[in-house]
């Protein structure tokens, strides 16, 4: 009995262990998961938290935007701050917006944007000093002087560039001052008041605005357009021994997923790590239905939009660092792309989210450049 007894408290004993042990090792399992579950959620934060910006070394990924999709689009302001670590204006920060009125310096919009990517330590390119498309009509029509047309667009420049010093760390300058035929200067209202050297003026008064400032020539067809490319090399290096202050070059980069080819933007790409510039591609959209034979973006066409996103960010990124300044993308979602409205094409998906904030197989394409 008395062994009985033992026995039956041995066999209690035991199973006390066995059932300690289950648990023990039962609290210790789910200990595990939920530190995994844990680190799931830190790296989904982390996903959130991270973007294009934090995969690009020492250069800018930036976006063009208007100051309304800041302030009262909420949508686009957090994407805007994961995303990307410089901002252009689209439109708001060209001459007609701001100087609409001879003498009359509209900055509502304009210092909107230089004021937000201040208060969230963006970058801010720019966009542009003197451009033919965006001459306000008192100008482009103006009845004084040709000095004293000189004089508005020097005025013009100093205040703006002054107005921002420190806080727009790049400028376009000049924006499509070249032809596109053989190569020549674009007839502008600029070239015909203040003649063959207005591009280098401009530069010098920017320069004299704010001496810290990188400044840029930028230009569309910049890789396929080969007479346009050379000229546009020729002016620089022209200005360059006559000690004209020129940062670097903006290729555009409106391009689609046939053209141009791989071998061309490579071409072009070298040509401005030659000639010690820096480069910015400056408007980036690849147009997915360029011969309009698609009437919603398919699996296929997303695919070699991919790819061809791929190809130009690998590009830009494989070049040395002394010479990459930024890649910018023109615009955020397919919907609010200028192609639409400007190319009268509905059926247009050229940029890297769709209508609803989604990134697009274009993205993964860019990050994946990035690698
Ligand atoms: C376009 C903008 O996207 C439009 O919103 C605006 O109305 C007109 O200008 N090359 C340039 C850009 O340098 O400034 C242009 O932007 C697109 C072509």
């Amino acid at each position: 009995m008395g062994f009985e007894i033992v026995k039956m408290g041995t066999t209690y004993f035991k199973h006390h262990i066995i059932l300690i042990l289950v648990f023990l090792t039962f609290i210790n399992c789910s200990k595990e998961d939920s530190s995994d579950s844990n680190s799931s959620t830190e790296q989904n934060e982390n996903q959130k938290e991270s973007g294009l910006k934090d995969k690009a070394e020492n250069f800018y990924i930036g976006v063009a935007t208007n100051a309304n999709r800041l302030n009262s689009e909420a949508d686009y302001d957090p994407l805007i701050r994961r995303e990307f670590s410089s901002i252009t204006a689209e439109y708001e920060m060209k001459m007609q917006p701001i100087l609409r009125q001879r003498g009359n310096y509209n900055w509502t919009k304009a210092d909107q944007i230089v004021d937000y990517a201040t208060e969230h330590g963006i970058n801010v390119h720019g966009h542009a000093l003197v451009w033919h498309n965006a001459t306000p009509e008192w100008l482009e029509n103006f009845s004084g002087t040709d000095t004293e047309f000189e004089e508005e667009v020097k005025n013009y420049i100093k205040t703006v560039v002054g107005r921002y010093k420190g806080k727009v760390s790049s400028w376009d300058v000049v924006n499509e001052g070249v032809s596109d035929q053989g190569g020549s200067l674009r007839n502008t209202v600029f070239l015909r008041r203040m003649g063959e050297d207005y591009m280098a003026k401009c530069f010098q008064y920017a320069r004299e605005a704010d001496p810290n400032a990188l400044l840029f020539y930028n230009d569309y067809n910049m890789t396929s357009n080969s007479s346009k490319q050379d000229k546009v090399f020729e002016l620089i290096n022209d200005w360059k021994q006559r000690q004209i202050p020129i940062d670097g070059v903006g290729y555009q980069m409106h391009i689609s997923y046939l053209h141009p080819s791989k071998a061309q933007i490579q071409l072009a790409t070298n040509r401005a790590v030659d000639n010690n510039l820096l480069l910015h591609f400056s408007e980036i959209d690849v147009r997915s239905n360029p011969n309009k034979d698609i009437t919603e973006l398919t699996d296929i066409r997303a695919e070699q939009q991919k790819t061809k996103y791929k190809e130009v960010v690998k590009i830009f990124n494989t070049i040395p660092d002394k010479n990459k300044y930024a890649l910018t993308l023109w615009g955020i979602k397919d919907d609010d792309s200028w192609l639409l409205s400007h190319h009268n094409n509905d059926n247009e998906w050229p940029l890297l989210f769709d209508k609803n904030f989604m990134a697009k197989k274009a993205y993964q394409g860019f990050s994946e450049g990035l690698e």
